[in-house]
């Protein structure tokens, strides 16, 4: 891998959103700065609205997340207000969240349902991501995770046919781009879901995973063995599911601001980067288990708890999270569209060393300025 310094001292020539030449740099009185690929936010759980501050401060007296899901809180009581909430409500509260993760260098996110949980709700959530991608000017994925709690009001195999029916719209419409499933305990298991997510293959879309984040249910396995292009969190995988997973080519997401704010364990990236596995990060910004959405605190937790180096956390937040969400981007290279951050300090360490500091200075979507 080339190291950060190679980059300095070059001009960027940017002719029609795209890079087309790095020269070396003629200009001395131009200040020099840092200049980054643009980063890729690789899972949140954008469209929500709403606070579960209340359940921090329960989470805070000993409840866990289980028990507050199970008795009917967590992500039904965001579901109870998605369902409340106007698509008009939906997408000014998401807008503006997007708005500030691209104040912080973010040029492309994934958004997902999940938060809706019946067909009218879970295809609300996707026409606002929809609209979000048409106005917006963020390269924006979009998931169906419409398999993220268990129902209250009717049985599994009821509501999984269901969701399987929503499926044909959805990819009539083309509303989404991956399904996800949030495959753990108190959620999913493998049994349940195998034959949903064979049958969202055969519709085309990529499948991706909430993998072994409470309890190993054997998920992340299971995703290397249904070729998921991702399986996210990981927290509680083994040696013998990471070996699993360096045989396949599905990739790993890591969000260690999830684990900080949940009091849990990290996940073993050190294991996972070491086998040879290409990872991504994210912020994975849901109201209950991550409202936290600076890149530059992931980026911190990263350094601190998984043990990355600063070059594979850079990495990690732009090529590889830029590819996993389907975007030819991430890479200051000829050829790539011009998606860059230009930063106040020349030392990428600072970013992520004083990270209540936002050192964005500028950010480029196709070569046009947003910020
Ligand atoms: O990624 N684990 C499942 N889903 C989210 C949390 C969603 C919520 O609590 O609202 C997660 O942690
Ligand atoms: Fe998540």
């Amino acid at each position: 891998m080339r190291k950060i310094e190679e980059y300095l001292e070059r001009d960027i020539v940017i002719r029609d959103g795209r890079i087309v030449d790095l020269r070396p740099h003629k200009n001395a009185d131009v200040k020099a700065k840092l200049v980054t690929p643009g980063l890729f936010d690789a899972h949140t759980h954008i469209p929500f609205v709403g606070s579960r501050a209340k359940e921090f401060y329960m989470r805070a007296r000993g409840k866990t997340y289980l028990e507050i899901l199970q008795a009917g809180g967590g992500i039904h009581y965001t579901s109870h207000l998605v369902r409340l909430a106007s698509e008009d409500e939906l997408y000014s509260v998401s807008a503006s969240y997007i708005a500030e993760f691209t104040k912080h260098g973010v040029v492309g996110i994934e958004c997902k349902s999940g938060y809706g949980l019946d067909k009218e709700n879970e295809l609300k959530q996707l026409r606002v991501i929809k609209q979000l991608k048409e106005t917006l000017p963020n390269k924006i994925a979009s998931t169906f995770l419409g398999l993220h709690a268990k129902p209250k009001e009717k049985s599994v195999g009821e509501y999984i046919s269901e969701m399987e029916e929503l499926l044909a719209e959805i990819s009539k419409e083309r509303l989404a781009d991956f399904v996800d499933v949030f495959c753990d305990k108190g959620a999913y298991l493998p049994e349940e879901i195998e034959d949903f997510l064979k049958f969202s293959k055969s519709l085309g879309f990529k499948i991706r995973l909430h993998a072994d984040e409470i309890e190993n249910v054997g998920a992340a396995r299971f995703g290397a063995r249904l070729e998921a292009v991702s399986v996210d969190h990981v927290l509680k995988v083994t040696k013998e599911d990471i070996q699993e997973l360096s045989n396949s080519n599905t990739m790993v997401t890591l969000m260690p601001n999830t684990s900080f704010y949940l009091g849990e364990s990290f996940a073993p990236a050190r294991e996972i980067i070491d086998s040879g596995i290409p990872v991504a990060l994210g912020s994975d910004f849901n109201p209950g288990s991550a409202p936290i959405f600076m890149p530059s605190f992931v980026m911190h937790l990263a350094i601190r708890f998984l043990k990355m180096e600063p070059e594979e956390v850079l990495t990690a937040y732009t090529v590889n999270s830029a590819h996993l969400l389907g975007f030819d981007s991430g890479l200051v290279r000829p050829g790539y569209p011009a998606d860059l951050v230009l930063w106040k300090t020349n030392e990428f360490l600072n970013i992520p060393y004083m990270w209540q500091e936002n050192f964005v200075e500028h950010v480029l979507i196709n070569g046009r300025m947003v910020v």
